[in-house]
């Protein structure tokens, strides 16, 4: 019997509105993602989902595979956007690794995000939003991805790590070219970005001071075995490529969403205390920005829910797909700011399980902080652009993401 494929195009796997067919599908279904080469199984069903990240027969590293060659899915994601193989080492820290191994290495990446550290952050997130609305005010217009979502989440993760205030527009400069998608823009940010990391992480270990390089680097800390400066600058890499375009996408999305549901804004203009509790994991879930979950292999041949699954076959979890599964939300499509997503998270937008987003904490303080700057404070902001002519970008094999905003005040 010739096994069914399906193509899936990044603007399908980005669609809430396509995942009914789908779902009937079953809990798991043979398919080839645009700009992956090889067919996964995809998973867009709630339940399945949360299953599958929370069952130890499936993995991360691909390595460990039994009679593990070629390269692995990430590898090929980075092999797309042109990335230079010496780089591979700085990618995939946590995403690619298990059991002892992640939870280890996990733990010492949690230290950026302990409650102090990132409620430190506030007063600045605040500063910062509140300078760049009234900057864009003045001009009378902007684009919120670039103006807004870039700087203000790229300075939250200057200042966590600890890059010193003078350097952060340097840092924000080749962020912005690391994240272009462009190799010719690419490779040299990420060269600059290595080498500024090199010599920080150099004056840190000879000058310690109370920010988070210091305390990676501190010579005789806890975890010395572990934090090689490859290591460290991996952390600050994961924290990049994690922290800063994920997040910068979202506010966009988000800030979309409110402006296109004027009715939903209204409601929450009249009750701003659903802000932090109901409406922000909302937006989270609806927007669903990071369309699909980082990949999972099968260690061992088994069925999962009657699919015959085989040792090495990739899973792919549909973000967009769970968070609006039917069977878990009532009208998944609907934007509803009020909406109670039950006990713990509620959604699948920051994963679930040992691979959990570590950052989910902060994206929630940055949404909030920037819907109160900019639609509760302050009212005069509106699209620029009738939302069907906005642009969006593929990201190789992970969908498509929302490329600007522009609004006009
Ligand atoms: C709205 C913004 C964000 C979204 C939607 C998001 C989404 C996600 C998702 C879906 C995962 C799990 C992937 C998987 O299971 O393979 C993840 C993991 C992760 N996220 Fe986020 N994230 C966001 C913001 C952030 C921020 C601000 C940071 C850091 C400052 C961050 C750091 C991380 C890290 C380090 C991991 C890897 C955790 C691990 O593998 O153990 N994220 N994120």
């Amino acid at each position: 019997m010739t096994e069914q494929i399906l193509h899936l195009s990044n603007k399908t796997v980005s669609n809430p509105a396509e995942y009914g067919p789908l779902r009937e599908r079953g809990p798991l279904f043979r398919a080839s993602i645009e700009g992956l080469e090889s067919p996964v199984w995809f998973v867009a069903g709630f339940d399945d989902c949360k299953e599958i990240l929370h069952d130890s027969r499936f993995i991360r590293d691909q390595s460990k595979l039994p009679g593990a060659e070629g390269p692995s899915l990430t590898d090929e994601m980075l092999a797309q956007v042109g990335m230079p193989q010496e780089y591979f080492k700085y990618f995939g820290l946590l995403g690619l690794s298990d059991g002892e191994e992640h939870t280890r290495m996990r733990n010492v990446v949690a230290r950026a995000f302990t409650a102090r550290r990132v409620n430190a952050l506030r007063p600045s997130l605040e500063k910062n939003a509140a300078d760049i609305y009234a900057a864009l005010a003045e001009k009378k217009e902007g684009d919120l991805v670039s103006e807004l979502g870039y700087p203000l989440t790229s300075a939250a993760i200057c200042e966590l790590m600890g890059v010193e205030a003078a350097d952060v527009p340097l840092l924000q400069g080749w962020i912005m070219e690391f994240v272009s998608y462009d190799t010719e823009r690419l490779v040299p940010a990420i060269t600059n970005i290595v080498e500024y990391y090199k010599d920080l992480i150099a004056r840190r270990r000879a000058e310690p001071t109370d920010d988070l390089i210091s305390e990676l680097a501190k010579p005789g800390g806890p975890d010395q075995d572990l934090l090689s400066d490859d290591v460290i600058i991996a952390i600050f890499m994961l924290l990049t490529s994690t922290g800063i375009a994920p997040p910068a996408h979202f506010l966009g999305q988000a800030l979309l969403a409110l402006l296109t549901h004027p009715e939903e804004l209204e409601k929450l203009r009249a009750q701003p205390e659903l802000l932090a509790r109901r409406a922000v994991p909302e937006l989270i879930r609806h927007a669903t920005s990071v369309p699909t979950g980082g990949p999972l292999y099968a260690a061992e041949d088994f069925e999962f829910r009657g699919c015959p699954v085989k040792t090495g076959d990739a899973v792919i979890p549909s973000l967009v797909g769970v968070n609006h599964d039917p069977r878990q939300f009532d009208d998944p499509l609907k934007l509803d700011l009020a909406r109670d997503l039950g006990p713990g998270v509620g959604h699948l937008s920051f994963g679930s399980g040992a691979h959990y987003c570590t950052g989910a904490a902060l994206a929630q303080l940055e949404t909030e902080v920037v819907i109160n700057t900019f639609l509760l404070q302050n009212r005069t902001m509106e699209l620029a652009v009738d939302p069907a002519e906005l642009q969006y970008f593929d990201v190789p094999g992970k969908g498509t993401a929302l490329g600007a905003l522009p609004v006009r005040f």
